[in-house]
């Protein structure tokens, strides 16, 4: 069985990727550092697969204990990064934290690859480097543009750590999937976004209005150049998007890359508004949500979609969920956790 070190492993888009990677024959371990997670995560995906991932407490940017890690699960044949901080708003107030955890995180496996003879690396990268988009949809060889907050800065530099570091290492690949807008759940409703406090993004908030812990959504915006004014953005189901993992970690390992850094964009291909989404997810779930329309929210992209063809056609791999079901799926999570008493 081939072993794979998943990074983040409990967070949300981790812990859905590792139930894809088991699905899928990897042996996966887990390390996450619960600053953003649940241990009961683990009981989770082990409830969904009917196998227990193997699970280290540590944090990535404790090489000591990283290095422990590698010691202890010999083999280890691929890597994916999914650990970092990743709210916008905290990373502007507390850059070094952002750049510890982010860049130090990067550093140390990138300097353990080699040393343990791993060959591959997949990077949580994000459509945040596109910054507002000149051409739409936005395909990988757009410009990148000039980070707007400290996490997506981190972003861009651990992209050109990548790059630098494979270009000089024989034996080590690497796969950038730029995500766009990750939303939704797993459909067992076992699996979902814990957001730490008040919910940052879009969906988590819908759906804590809509079961009635917040009071009402702030749409930020609806003056901007879009047919309904409110901010357009390409929302990819989880489940999705953990498979593209699985088919990046398969390419890396079956040795089939064109080049030694690849980087793929992983949306849908459809731009959808925030009120768009706000109705979609009313007719969906049936249930109504209060919301208002409120002042821009600095820092906000307009629109931005992705042009996903390199991913559908090199790696095979197409977003399938039709979003009024992710939308149902986010929902269906929500009042598991309700039930559970947890949010
Ligand atoms: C942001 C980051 C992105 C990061 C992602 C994950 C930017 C430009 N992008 O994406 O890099 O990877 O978060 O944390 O900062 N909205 C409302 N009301 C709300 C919440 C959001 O109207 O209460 C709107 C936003 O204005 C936006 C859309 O919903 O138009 C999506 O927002 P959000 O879910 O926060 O994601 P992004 O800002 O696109």
């Amino acid at each position: 069985m081939k072993r794979i070190l998943v990074t983040g492993g409990l967070g949300y888009i981790g812990s859905h990727s590792v139930v894809e990677l088991q699905q899928s024959g990897y042996d996966v371990v887990i390390v996450d550092n619960l600053s953003n997670s649940r241990r009961d995560v683990i009981d989770n995906i082990e409830a969904v697969t009917s196998v227990r991932p193997a699970f280290e407490e540590v944090d990535c940017t404790d090489m000591a204990a990283m290095q422990a890690v590698f010691d202890k699960y010999e083999g280890i044949q691929a890597i994916i990064h999914f650990a970092a901080s990743k709210a916008v708003g905290e990373s502007v107030q507390k850059p070094l934290l952002y750049y510890r955890n982010n860049i130090v995180s990067m550093l140390n496996l990138l300097e353990l690859m080699p040393r343990y003879g791993v060959k591959g690396l997949v990077f949580s990268s994000s459509c945040t480097v596109y910054g507002e988009p000149d051409v739409l949809p936005v395909t990988e060889d757009a410009p990148i543009k000039p980070a707007t907050s400290p996490y997506g800065n981190t972003k861009q530099i651990n992209e050109e750590i990548i790059r630098d570091f494979v270009k000089v290492t024989e034996g080590v690949s690497a796969i950038m999937l730029r995500y766009f807008n990750p939303i939704g759940a797993h459909p067992s409703a076992l699996l979902g976004e814990l957001p730490n406090g008040v919910p940052q993004n879009l969906v988590p908030y819908i759906t804590q209005t809509a079961i009635g812990i917040r009071k009402e959504l702030s749409v930020f915006g609806d003056d901007y150049d879009t047919p309904d004014g409110s901010c357009i953005r390409d929302y990819i189901n989880v489940v999705d998007l953990a498979k593209a993992h699985v088919v990046a970690i398969d390419r890396i390992l079956a040795g089939k890359q064109d080049e030694r850094v690849e980087v793929f964009n992983i949306g849908t291909g459809r731009g959808l508004s925030v009120l768009e989404l706000v109705d979609l997810f009313q007719k969906a779930t049936g249930v109504k949500l209060n919301y208002k329309i409120v002042g821009r929210r600095e820092g906000d992209i307009e629109k931005v979609w992705a042009d996903p063809r390199k991913a559908n056609e090199v790696l095979g791999w197409k977003a399938t969920t039709p979003v009024d079901e992710t939308l149902l799926s986010a929902w269906r999570w929500q009042e598991k956790l309700r039930e559970k008493g947890i949010q």
